[in-house]
């Protein structure tokens, strides 16, 4: 707030209390003394007269001691300006020191909890709903409260990895963030070379293309993109490149949305939690976005095929 609403606020709270205080005094001057004191108003009703009786005193008291209390009030708690109050209480203060003692009674279940595997934590069911606590509250905006994604925010509840899907793969994608850098190679390769390209990338996830643009893309493909996401298109972990043979994108598998990715390039970034919610509540987390591929995993290994699995290997 800014000061001047400080001292606006402050000076009416003030002047309110000196107020009171005179029409209180005021009120009382023109008591009638005690031999008048039934004396009427001379408004009269129907035979019914108002007497002009003093206030009782009690009552008197009451107001004085709730004007002596608003001064105490106002000098103990922030009034005016930057006036702290002499208790030094702030809203501020009474926050951090409710987080503070939040922080003291959860804090040896964290640490408990940083102790246990990844993959061990996952099955442990009060943990798991710690986890989805905190993943709704943190990363439920960008990735959906079910772990799905959206155009832009990857699916992060299947088994499909573009940083990996080992435990502390996860555990670093969350702690320290991740910046996919795709370059926009609009420029370099000319509109028809997008064209091209385009339709090589749409036909590694078996889907058909123009024959003579897919041949003539795979040259530029092998020149061009092969770096980062592999001669065969599978992708590459270390820096983010997403597997173009699945049937899982970030940003479409359209192949409007693929010339877009080619033209324009695409900079995902994951922000780093470690600031925000420190490496024991990361490590709860990479534990809950664990499970929620681990019926795909178990899958996985006893061999079957599942829908839209196989991005990590
Ligand atoms: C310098 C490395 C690099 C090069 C070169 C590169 N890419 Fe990428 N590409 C990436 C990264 C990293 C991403 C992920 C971007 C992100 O996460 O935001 C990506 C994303 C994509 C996507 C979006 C995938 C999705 O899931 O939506 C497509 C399509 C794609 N690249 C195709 C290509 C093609 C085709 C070429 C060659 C013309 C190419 N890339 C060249 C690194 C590269
Ligand atoms: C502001 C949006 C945003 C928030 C909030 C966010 N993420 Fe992400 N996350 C992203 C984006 C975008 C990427 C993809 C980065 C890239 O392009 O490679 C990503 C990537 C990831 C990955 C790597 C996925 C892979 O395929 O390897 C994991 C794991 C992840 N996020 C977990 C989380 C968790 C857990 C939280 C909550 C603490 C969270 N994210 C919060 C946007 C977000």
């Amino acid at each position: 707030m800014s000061s001047f609403w400080n001292w606006y606020i402050g000076i009416i709270a003030v002047a309110n209390i000196l107020a009171c205080v005179w029409l209180i005094r005021w009120t009382a001057k023109k008591r009638p003394d005690e031999k008048a004191a039934h004396e009427t108003t001379g408004h009269e009703w129907d035979g019914l007269t108002e007497l002009n009786n003093p206030m009782p005193r009690w009552w008197l008291w009451l107001f004085y001691a709730t004007i002596v209390f608003g001064l105490i009030y106002l000098v103990l708690y922030p009034s005016f300006g930057s006036y702290q109050g002499l208790l030094g209480w702030s809203q501020y203060s009474e926050w951090e020191q409710e987080v503070a003692e939040t922080e003291e009674r959860v804090a040896p279940l964290f640490q408990e909890y940083a102790e246990i595997p990844i993959p061990e934590l996952a099955g442990h069911s009060d943990a798991m709903q710690t986890g989805r606590r905190l993943f709704d509250n943190n990363c439920a905006v960008c990735h959906g409260v079910d772990g799905g994604g959206r155009p832009g925010f990857p699916n992060i509840a299947n088994n499909v990895w573009n940083w990996g899907g080992e435990p502390e793969q996860i555990y670093k994608s969350i702690l320290d963030g991740r910046r996919g850098v795709m370059p926009g190679l609009g420029g370099a390769l000319g509109d028809e070379g997008v064209e091209k390209v385009a339709a090589y990338t749409f036909s590694l996830s078996g889907r058909d293309a123009p024959e003579e643009l897919v041949s003539a893309g795979e040259e530029l493909y092998q020149q061009r993109c092969a770096a980062c996401h592999q001669a065969d298109g599978s992708g590459n972990p270390a820096m983010g490149a997403p597997n173009l043979t699945d049937d899982n994108w970030i940003y479409g598998g359209s192949l409007e949305a693929i010339k877009t990715s080619i033209r324009e390039g695409r900079q995902g970034v994951m922000p780093a939690q470690k600031d925000l919610l420190g490496e024991d509540r990361v490590h709860v987390l990479a534990a809950y976005v664990y499970s929620l591929s681990m019926d795909e995993r178990d899958a996985e290994v006893n061999g079957e095929e599942t829908a839209d699995a196989g991005g990590d290997e």
